[in-house]
């Protein structure tokens, strides 16, 4: 159990005991960690909330919840203001609490009572398409979200719903007929890919006539053309194999990669059945979802506000040609997960300007009879230095193999300046850790609704909120134990606290418990790495005030006990959020 929760119920029990049947059925105190340490470690507004409900003074309930609480070996508590309580936790408790993390290959944190099935779709590129920094954000955000979902014990599926049946095939068909060089596709399949559909593009915009060509070999690709197939088949596995080795480089793995193919045979007989249960309807020659008015206009995604008036804004699930559209997809694979994988929650993690298509494809699906938690997990921008869409020099989308690629060697400058000594070998495999760690962390430190400026200095410093500041804390604790050349530690032993700086931190161990867990509230992993930011900050302040290895007994075996939950619980975290830690950089 964390602090909050064993504080909350105490503090429930004395409110049965103060109050008795005047306590409102199910009533449970809620207790927060204090913003201001001067006031405590905890506090609580239950004796606010409930003076009012029940029309007695707020002060005089807290002082007789106090008085009932009593001092114990944990806490003791205070009252504060209009009537908060506050909750100071006693050293020995907090010393008991390092022993339990230490103890424990879960630091503390608890398996969740409610475990559900989440599908998380994120990353999801388009073959033939650059994977560009908006793939980049769904991509970190995504697997963080999934690593934490599975640790607090959830079901986690993770499905990489790549773009593979989109009509840029249309132009790379024409082009791998005419336009395709074999052997720089053998060289770099993706960059080959991606050149072709650029060209084609721009010899489209030239060529009048060639955009209706293009079509043409879309068309029959949709209908089957076993020539077209097999192309098609081929670009779709060098994509494939492209981002494998992305994937790799980031360590992170899909358990699915259910492309929007995969959906081909279920749309018609979709588009069929919602046409039959009156979901859908003929408009234009085009199958649509319309309004049923069953929410206001402002929160109708099938309702748009013009002139002052709301005119109908319908989700197209088959055009008038007959072809299907990327809700229609969405819509089936919603039946698949929820058919096929008992999905209770199914989580999109992709950029703000999508936001509509899933408001429309959830409503849709509810209509269609399913009563999942489905959740658009959103994200802003990513801006350069002059704060306008990041782009490359030239003015194109900045990939994301190019992003890492420039990350590790900026790295490795920093690795090799501080250790000149390192075995190049070591030294490449650190520079990788730094600069794939530094890209993940600059993204997850961030709200991600925010837009963020992309800043290879400040993503790469070794001072504030960044990956190798805290790589580099962790590097520093362990640079401790090596003094102690292997000596075994028996972390069974009794601990104690007496400095601010050791409270300070063991206060900050504690709440991994809380904090791990609260990250799914919103979705936003964030909350993690600012957490650990703080951690680290509070381990250097520690490291200043309370020297180690000098001291002596069981204060230096507390203080060892300290370094080595923090290096825990930074390992951890970070590995959580999909970021490795070099024992040396
Ligand atoms: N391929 C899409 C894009 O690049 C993202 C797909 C997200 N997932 C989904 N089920 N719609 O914009």
């Amino acid at each position: 159990m964390t602090i909050p929760t064993i504080l909350a119920e105490k503090l429930t029990v004395a409110l049965k005991g103060v109050l008795g049947d005047s306590l409102p059925e199910g009533f449970q105190a809620t207790v927060s960690p204090s913003q201001d340490l001067r006031f405590g470690d905890y506090q609580s507004n239950a004796a606010m909330v409930l003076a009012k409900q029940c029309k007695t003074n707020p002060r005089a309930l807290a002082q007789q919840l106090v008085d009932t609480v009593g001092k114990d070996e944990m806490c003791s508590l205070e009252i504060a203001g209009p009537g908060f309580i506050n909750f100071r936790i006693s050293p020995d408790f907090y010393a008991s609490t390092l022993l339990s993390i230490l103890d424990d290959d879960r630091l503390g944190v608890n398996l969740t009572e409610q475990s559900k099935t989440i599908v998380i779709d994120f990353s999801a590129p388009n073959v033939a398409k650059p994977m560009h920094v908006g793939h980049i954000r769904s991509t970190i955000i995504g697997d963080a979200l999934s690593r934490i979902a599975r640790f607090v014990g959830h079901n986690v599926i993770t499905d990489n719903h790549i773009g593979d049946w989109g009509t840029q095939f249309g132009m790379i068909l024409w082009g791998w007929k005419n336009i395709l060089d074999q052997e720089a596709l053998a060289a770099n399949p993706i960059d080959e890919l991606l050149r072709v559909y650029k060209d084609v593009n721009i010899m489209c915009k030239e060529q009048e006539g060639l955009l209706d060509t293009c079509k043409v070999e879309l068309v029959k690709l949709q209908a089957g053309d076993p020539e077209n197939l097999a192309i098609w088949k081929q670009c779709v596995d060098v994509s494939k194999s492209g981002l494998s080795k992305i994937y790799e480089q980031l360590d992170i793995k899909f358990d699915f990669w259910l492309g929007e193919s995969f959906y081909n045979d279920a749309l018609a007989p979709l588009v069929d059945d919602m046409i039959a249960k009156g979901l859908a309807q003929e408009s234009d020659g085009a199958i649509c979802v319309f309004s049923d008015h069953s929410v206001p206009p402002q929160e109708d995604p099938f309702l748009v506000q013009e002139n002052g008036e709301w005119r109908n804004n319908p989700c197209i699930i088959r055009k008038a040609d007959g072809g299907f559209l990327y809700a229609t997809t969405d819509l089936a694979t919603l039946d698949y997960r929820i058919k096929e994988w008992q999905a209770d929650s199914i989580w999109y993690v992709v950029g703000a300007p999508q936001a509509l298509h899933f408001r429309q494809i959830f409503s849709a699906q509810r209509r269609r009879g399913s009563d999942g938690d489905f959740r658009h997990i959103a994200f802003g921008s990513i801006l350069g230095e002059d704060r306008r869409p990041f782009k490359t020099r030239s003015g194109d989308t900045v990939s994301l193999q190019d992003v890492l690629d420039e990350a590790i060697e900026r790295a490795a400058k920093v690795v090799a300046e501080k250790n000149p000594e390192m075995p190049e070998a070591e030294q490449s495999e650190v520079a990788r850790i730094v600069g794939i760690g530094a890209v993940k962390f600059a993204e997850l430190s961030q709200n991600r609704m925010t837009d963020y400026v992309f800043s290879w200095d400040k993503m790469l410093a070794l001072q504030g909120d960044t990956a190798p500041y805290l790589q580099n804390s962790y590097v520093r604790v362990r640079s401790i134990f090596r003094k102690l050349d292997g000596q075994d530690i028996d972390w069974t032993q009794a601990l104690e606290l007496n400095e601010d700086a050791e409270i300070n931190i063991v206060r900050l161990l504690a709440r991994y418990s809380e904090v791990v867990p609260m990250v799914l509230d919103d979705c936003r992993p964030n909350v993690l790495a600012s957490y650990l930011f703080d951690l680290a900050k509070a381990f250097h302040s520690f490291y200043e005030a309370c020297p180690v290895l000098k001291s002596e007994g069981k204060v230096r075996h507390s203080r060892l006990a300290i370094c080595e939950a923090t290096a825990r619980v930074l390992k951890h975290g970070m590995g959580l959020l999909g970021i490795q830690l070099p024992d040396k950089m």
